[in-house]
């Protein structure tokens, strides 16, 4: 069974002030029982990694350039996260495939420098609404694993996050059903591909909250979350932690 990982995704929220919720969390959570992992945006991650040197809680980035330097203005690369304290990057989020048109090859790209790095990449993929409505799911899922995740990937570098993208920020969430069918779908589909595929951490993404987390994280194949909105305040995102060391 692979260690089971809470990941929380600020995306662009949050100044100084809020990193009293990380000290609230690191708090209540000293000995979590499960991974934990939090994504402020790039101008926070030193000094919550700072803040959170004594925890076991894991510091990443939302984003990175699949270059290591250069003439990037805007960019942010892999190695300059880890070198603010970032164990884990996310590559592939939805909302940077649809703002800045990121395809698969790009998701790729951004993994393997991310694994460059020596940091975890947590890649999303997830289907639009058209997709589910029109019942292309599981091969646009297929599309975006064969595309997404470099030949090196493995259990220890890599956490795949599946987030239907109609579910994000939404407060609309799959059935368990339809959660299991994708992640046993995702399972096969790695195992096809990398011997370690057991081991591969295989996230639910989409307005997972505490009220709803129970449900999510006694489906097969579920390994933990990737939480948005409801990773912001500690007194949201314990609670899931709470659900998923509970599972
Ligand atoms: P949400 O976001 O929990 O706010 O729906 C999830 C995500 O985008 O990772």
């Amino acid at each position: 069974m692979p260690r089971k990982l809470a990941a929380g995704n600020w995306k662009m929220n949050g100044t100084p002030a809020a990193l009293t919720e990380v000290a609230a969390l690191c708090a209540a959570h000293s000995a979590p029982g499960v991974d934990v992992l939090l994504c402020p945006p790039a101008t926070l991650l030193a000094q919550m990694a700072a803040a959170t040197q004594d925890h076991a809680l894991m510091v990443g980035g939302q984003d990175c350039h699949a270059n290591a330097s250069g003439a990037h203005t805007g960019d942010i690369s892999a190695q300059m996260l880890k070198a603010a304290g970032a164990g884990a990057v996310i590559t592939g989020h939805s909302e940077r495939r649809t703002d800045h048109g990121e395809t698969d090859a790009d998701v790729s790209a951004k993994s393997q420098a991310a694994y460059d790095a020596g940091l975890i990449a947590v890649i999303c993929i997830g289907e639009t609404l058209d997709e589910r409505e029109s019942g292309t799911t599981l091969s646009v899922i297929d599309t975006q694993l064969a595309g997404s995740i470099p030949d090196n990937a493995t259990a220890a570098n890599t956490v795949i996050a599946y987030e239907p993208v109609w579910a994000i920020g939404t407060g609309k969430v799959p059935t368990t059903a339809q959660i299991g069918e994708v992640h046993a779908h995702i399972r096969a589909r790695l195992a096809a591909r990398f011997s370690d595929a057991a081991d591969m951490r295989l996230l639910y993404g989409g307005s997972v909250k505490a009220s709803n987390a129970d449900d999510i994280f006694a489906v097969a194949d579920v390994d933990g979350a990737l939480v948005g909105g409801a990773s912001l305040k500690a007194s949201d995102f314990g609670p899931i932690i709470t659900a998923l060391s509970n599972a």
